[in-house]
């Protein structure tokens, strides 16, 4: 994309009323307005709340939120320009159920007071493979306590990746470290019992590894 393209979109995401860009001065001081506060300010309802985390161009948030009007979505990247798209179709099609959030996940727990989240979906993220990289893996020890923490105490993980290595690596630290893993599967497709949410939303990335043939994998898991 051109940076005039991304400009303009920047310029966009500033105006639309879904889209939420805290300033990092802000989260780290603790004094993010509508911390705890998302269902009353920010939906004005008391419907449950979905992250999506790593949303890139939103389809996942979309796609839910479609699905069920019944509970508030919230997609979460760093990259404005990509959720503009997500932010934009939500604007068009009046979905009151959705936003998107500029920020880096690390800063999660300054964003959501505890137990404030219901659901959290991961979906397809970079699996950073490389040693130096495992701290900026979005679910090693150090993410899933933080998601923990924001988390009601029944509230659910979805992680959905094309990645291997990104899929045993999280089963063995689920089961290494004692969480409830409710589901998982190494191929989705081939298995009839997958869930609608997982099977029929697809994403930008989805699209490109099932067109090289790739198997998608999923997990669902509570975190103890
Ligand atoms: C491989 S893309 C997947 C995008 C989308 N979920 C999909 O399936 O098409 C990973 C996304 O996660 C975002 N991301 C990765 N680490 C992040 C972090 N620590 N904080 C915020 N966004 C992050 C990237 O900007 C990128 O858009």
């Amino acid at each position: 994309m051109g940076s005039k393209n991304k400009l303009r979109r920047f310029r966009e995401n500033e105006a639309f009323e879904n889209v939420i860009q805290p300033s990092r001065e802000e989260l780290e001081r603790d004094q993010f307005s509508l911390k705890g506060k998302w269902k009353q300010e920010f939906f004005k309802n008391d419907n449950p709340i979905v992250l999506e985390l790593g949303c890139g161009k939103g389809e996942y948030t979309i796609g839910l939120s479609k699905q069920d009007a019944a509970k508030n979505f919230i997609g979460i990247d760093i990259k404005g320009a990509r959720f503009w798209r997500g932010a934009k179709t939500a604007i068009e099609g009046d979905f009151k159920n959705v936003a998107f959030l500029r920020t880096q996940i690390e800063l999660i727990d300054c964003i959501f007071a505890e137990n404030e989240v219901d659901e959290i979906w991961i979906t397809f993220p970079d699996p950073q493979i490389k040693y130096k990289r495992t701290k900026h893996r979005l679910t090693n020890t150090k993410f899933l306590q933080k998601y923990k923490y924001i988390l009601k105490p029944e509230g659910l993980v979805n992680l959905k990746t094309d990645s291997e290595f990104m899929h045993g690596y999280t089963l063995g630290l689920l089961h290494g470290e004692g969480h409830e893993i409710i589901y998982a599967h190494h191929d989705i497709y081939k298995n009839e019992y997958s869930p609608k949410a997982v099977t029929e939303i697809q994403t930008f990335y989805e699209k490109q590894y099932l067109n090289q043939g790739k198997p998608i994998t999923y997990i669902q898991f509570r975190i103890k």
